[in-house]
């Protein structure tokens, strides 16, 4: 058994890093574990150039993966049964992407923390019909870092997730290159994607929501990385760097090592963070992202962990832990050295005179005002794709506020930018959330002030969405649309 801390501690922490006071709940069930499978990092795709772009091809189809052996699941994959290929991008990069839809269908596919026109966003206005091919091309603008893409078809967002339509991006870049960290892609630098899935007596995974799981986003005792079961992974005996997405649908991980070893967080959503800062444990919340670095000089196996819970922990609390995935050290080891202290220069954020704010709200269980999706609604609107609630203008610092009245948490993402976090009801972020943002956790009671900016790319008729990235309250309703002009 992994040497866990007990549930008071875990919620304590999770209240005290997300500045909410931590109240206990019920245990949730243990998480299932079994022989572990070895890691497989998904293929690199480094796209063909063409006229000057790179061009990266994306087949989107329906087919059967087999997490348990000798049992087959259907899934969605991109270019295989299950998720998708890591597209490798240098900032600055023209690229084009070839999505097919070969699911038989409609979907979208949107790109997660990029700033580009909104035509090429791919979110719930860029329907690629079945059987055809959808073409956006735009520049790739942001740091270096991990991103990732995923389907995001209007009230279907959540089924197309979670049965595998989803993959990472690695943007690197110049300023990054010079920055003294683990940086070699598979070989002591890995591309994470963290998921928990529920599967039936028969080894599938359907997307049938129960009253809670519509309420609270559906979860599972499954541990997937990558989209093996809890596996292992060899490393070097040195100093490694994994990148972290949480792919779930609505899970919180709170991210710790079996033997309480300390680590680095080195990037957040954007990017490289200022400083490289040491933690025991990371909250990492659904659509976000963490780069940490963590030494494995000793030799020793060490397990990652997550506490897992939902987005309603103060009544639940925790869902048991979750053993993602074993570290085994290989080879002669190499003294990690001393962490650099500084990673990049960001400029402190500063308030703006212009203020929006968005109220994330949501009906009791079955007392909701849209009782079909449970009342999900920010400022008293379940999302219309007709209705633009909005208009932004170009090139304009704003400061947009959160509130969550509501006594969920909610991960609030915004498309088209990496933002800055100014306040949570008027304490400072802490430093490892000092960087470049694209989702933040809004705490029940709890109101967080971010700095944005959209600096290019105006369309009046096509909008950009912000909405709560558990994915069963977006398609509730939870979400808005903003156009830039
Ligand atoms: Cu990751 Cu609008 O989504
Ligand atoms: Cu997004
Ligand atoms: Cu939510």
């Amino acid at each position: 058994m992994p040497n866990r801390l007990t549930r008071r501690q875990t919620l304590a922490a999770l209240g005290a890093a997300l500045g909410a006071p931590a109240l206990l709940g019920r245990a949730g069930p243990a998480f299932a574990q079994g022989a572990r499978p070895q890691l497989v990092m998904p293929p690199l795709l480094e796209g063909a150039l063409a006229e000057g772009r790179r061009v990266y091809d994306l087949a989107v189809a329906a087919g059967e993966t087999e997490f348990f052996p000798g049992e087959k699941t259907a899934t969605i994959g991109l270019n295989q049964s299950y998720l998708g290929p890591i597209l490798k991008v240098r900032k600055g990069d023209a690229v084009r992407m070839n999505v097919a839809n070969g699911l038989g269908e409609p979907m979208t596919l949107h790109w997660h923390g990029l700033n580009l026109p909104a035509a090429t966003d791919g979110g719930p206005h860029q329907v690629i019909a079945p059987a055809s091919t959808w073409s956006p091309e735009f520049e790739m603008r942001e740091r270096a870092g991990t991103y990732w893409y995923h389907g995001h078809m209007m009230h279907r967002t959540g089924a197309h997730v979670w049965a595998g339509m989803a993959g990472m991006i690695r943007v690197e870049d110049a300023e990054a290159d010079a920055v003294p960290l683990p940086s070699t892609h598979g070989e002591d630098d890995f591309t994470l994607v963290l998921q928990d899935r529920r599967f039936t007596r028969d080894f599938q995974m359907p997307y049938e929501l129960s009253m809670h799981d519509a309420m609270a986003g559906i979860a599972g005792d499954t541990a997937l990385v990558n989209g093996l079961i809890a596996p292992f992974m060899e490393v070097p005996a040195g100093r490694i760097r994994l990148r972290l997405l949480n792919g779930s649908n609505a899970s919180f991980y709170n991210l710790r090592f079996s033997d309480g070893r300390r680590f680095w967080q080195v990037a957040s959503d954007g990017g490289l963070l200022p400083a490289p800062v040491e933690l025991a444990e990371a909250i990492l919340a659904p659509g976000e992202r963490a780069e940490i670095v963590v030494d494995c000089d000793d030799g020793a196996a060490v397990s990652l962990l997550a506490d897992v819970f939902s987005a309603e922990v103060r009544m639940m609390g925790g869902r048991g832990t979750a053993d993602f995935l074993e570290l085994r050290p290989t080879g002669a080891a190499r003294a990690a050295g001393a962490m650099p202290d500084k990673l990049l220069d960001l400029p402190e954020p500063e308030a703006s005179a212009t203020t929006r704010r968005f109220v994330l709200e949501m009906g009791g269980m079955g007392m909701g005002r849209g009782m079909m999706g449970g009342g999900f609604a920010i400022n008293g609107k379940a999302m219309d794709p007709q209705r633009i609630d909005e208009v932004v203008p170009v090139n304009t610092t704003e400061t947009w506020v959160i509130e969550n009245p509501t006594p969920m948490f909610h991960p609030f993402h915004i498309h088209n930018t990496q933002f800055r976090i100014l306040d949570r009801s008027g304490q400072k972020p802490g430093p490892h959330e000092a960087g470049l943002k694209d989702t933040v956790v809004v705490a029940p009671g709890e109101s967080v002030s971010v700095q944005v900016r959209f600096a290019d790319f105006t369309d009046p008729d096509r909008p950009y969405m912000y909405h709560c990235h558990i994915l069963e309250h977006e398609d509730g309703g939870m979400m808005g649309q903003f156009t830039v002009v």
